[in-house]
């Protein structure tokens, strides 16, 4: 029988966000390969305890390759060389080992994470064969609009999902309803024209240091700074993800 790689969404930040789904395919695997981005990475530890709930597979943490994020002119190729050296890294556990594996993907596999693009190299490497499967997970923008009680739009109208780093490019488009992810920098701080605009922001959610502030842009900018603050120095990591809305 060919041998499976899964990979599975564990939700953004409690391990009782996985879904049973996800629960069944770990305590299916015989060991989970996980991203170390420091000798005490917290994100790591938050998969170990996923881990031993769900069938104790054995976790192999691989040293996270640096990446280049000195050269803003070339982000893509960056990223590509980092992606490269990711798959290498991966092959290698998949060389040295049997039977099937999982990566534990952070929210959900489909917004704003390489896991697949990464498996997909590794295939193309054409040294070692799996099949691969891809598990739903709960994405940190779920948790944001269930910890605000709202709906990510108003009735019938769309919804831009992007980064901080494209935010202005988007509002300068016209864009008035908008998820802003992966956003150290709090780009919400630089809009041209503040006024006018709505945010539901979140930090650390569903985890007990979760952090939540709600309200026009002009008015709290100031509370989310404390709050985005309070919440690094109580669980060591913050990660924020925002609803922006015009009128
Ligand atoms: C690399 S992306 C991963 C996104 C993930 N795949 C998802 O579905 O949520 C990391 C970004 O996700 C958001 N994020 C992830 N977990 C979060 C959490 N617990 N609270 C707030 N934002 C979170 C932040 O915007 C962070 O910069």
């Amino acid at each position: 029988m060919t041998r499976r790689v899964r990979l599975i969404g564990i939700g953004s930040g409690h391990p009782d966000q996985l879904t049973l789904e996800g629960a069944a395919a770990l305590e299916g695997v015989d060991f989970v390969i996980a991203a170390a981005k420091s000798a005490d990475d917290p994100l790591l530890e938050s998969r170990r305890e996923i881990c031993r709930r769900h069938g104790n597979p054995e976790l192999v943490a691989v040293p996270d390759p640096p990446r280049d994020r000195d050269d803003p002119t070339d982000y893509t190729g960056a990223v590509a060389d980092w992606h490269d050296a990711r798959a290498a890294a991966y092959e290698r556990v998949l060389l040295e080992r049997d039977g099937d594996a999982a990566f534990l993907v952070w929210g959900d596999p489909a917004f704003y994470d390489s896991t697949i693009r990464i498996v997909e190299r590794i295939l193309a490497r054409g040294n070692v064969r799996f099949d691969h499967d891809v598990l739903p997970g709960i994405s940190s923008l779920q948790v944001l609009a269930a910890a605000h009680r709202i709906v990510l739009h108003e009735v019938g109208q769309p919804i831009l999902v992007t980064t901080g780093r494209r935010l202005a490019e988007a509002v300068a488009q016209g864009h008035e309803n908008l998820v802003v992810m992966l956003d150290g920098g709090l780009a919400c701080r630089t809009l041209v024209d503040p006024s006018g605009w709505r945010i539901w922001w979140g930090a650390n959610l569903g985890t007990p240091d979760q952090a939540l502030v709600a309200g026009p842009l002009t008015d709290v900018l100031p509370e989310i700074e404390a709050a985005r603050a309070r919440a690094k120095s109580a669980s060591g990591w913050v990660m924020d993800t925002y609803l922006l809305r015009r009128g």
